[in-house]
């Protein structure tokens, strides 16, 4: 049955929250299943999420490792993240009983979503303009500066030389960053706090993952990801983890779009 009507089951529910808070979901976890979709999905497997890519954004790892403490913007961006994904599970009436959508705005609910999306919105607009600045007052031969490109700046990049296969409005780049954060950031973080909690509980474990971290990282205080590559007991811990604790549902919820 699911290989049958796949795409007719393919698309996810378009709550409220969502809409307001996802740029009327055009990202990728919400737009709808189409060319759209298929198009910024390629994009951020292709230009940000292989390997190549992956690796090319070391330097960003490296600068939030050794950054002391954060600077207000990201301080700013986490705070306004932790928002949305409470905003963003609240129940509004109106989408289960369609008359009575005016108790979402009489409970203040509307003007709380919309405040955050505003916040968001400004917060997003500024990072692009501080990119696009940046690159522009940068010259693209500079070897040391296209090397030092965050993606952000290959989103942009990509947008100036039309390379995306499609037009992407402001709205839909925005749409794209935000969902790459929300998808990326709490997931990352809550696998990281499960995985310190159960080696806690686990002192055995706990001292395995530690000879073997030391054992590989000899002395050096920072480790790169060929050091992680060596780790085989850390990435047990980690993918039991992820089975023990998955961070999001693995079926998150769709809807029907045909009868
Ligand atoms: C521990 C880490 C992570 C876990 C457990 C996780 C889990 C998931 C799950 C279960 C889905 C739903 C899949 C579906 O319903 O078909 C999903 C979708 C998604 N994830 Fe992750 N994820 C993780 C990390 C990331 C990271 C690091 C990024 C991006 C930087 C990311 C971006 C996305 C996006 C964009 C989608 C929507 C895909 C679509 O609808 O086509 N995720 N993730």
């Amino acid at each position: 049955m699911f290989k049958t009507h796949d795409i007719v089951i393919s698309n996810r529910p378009k709550t409220t929250p969502a809409n307001i808070l996802l740029y009327e979901c055009q990202g990728i976890g919400f737009s709808n299943y189409g060319e759209y979709w298929r198009q910024v999905r390629k994009i951020c497997v292709l230009q940000l999420l292989s390997v190549r890519r992956v690796q090319s954004f070391q330097h960003v790892r490296d600068g939030e490792v050794s950054k002391e403490e954060n600077t207000g913007q990201s301080n700013k961006f986490g705070e306004l993240l932790r928002r949305l994904e409470e905003q963003f599970a609240a129940f509004c009436v109106g989408d289960t009983f369609l008359f009575l959508g005016c108790l979402d705005v009489l409970s203040g609910l509307i003007g709380r979503l919309n405040a955050t999306a505003r916040a968001i919105d400004a917060l997003l607009d500024r990072v692009i303009e501080e990119h696009t600045n940046r690159a522009s007052s940068g010259s693209d031969d500079d070897d040391d500066q296209s090397n030092k490109k965050d993606f952000v700046d290959i989103l942009l990049q990509l947008r100036k030389d039309g390379m995306l296969g499609a037009e992407l409005s402001q709205d839909n780049l925005k749409a794209v960053i935000l969902d790459m954060f929300v998808a990326g950031t709490d997931t990352t973080a809550t696998t990281l706090e499960w995985a310190m909690a159960e080696l806690v509980k686990n002192p055995t474990s706990m001292k395995r993952a530690r000879e073997e971290v030391r054992s590989v990282a000899k002395g050096k205080l920072n480790i790169d990801m060929k050091d992680i590559e060596k780790m085989d007991y850390l990435k047990c811990v980690v993918k039991e983890t992820l089975r023990l604790h998955p961070p999001t549902p693995l079926l998150a919820p769709r809807e029907i779009t045909e009868c």
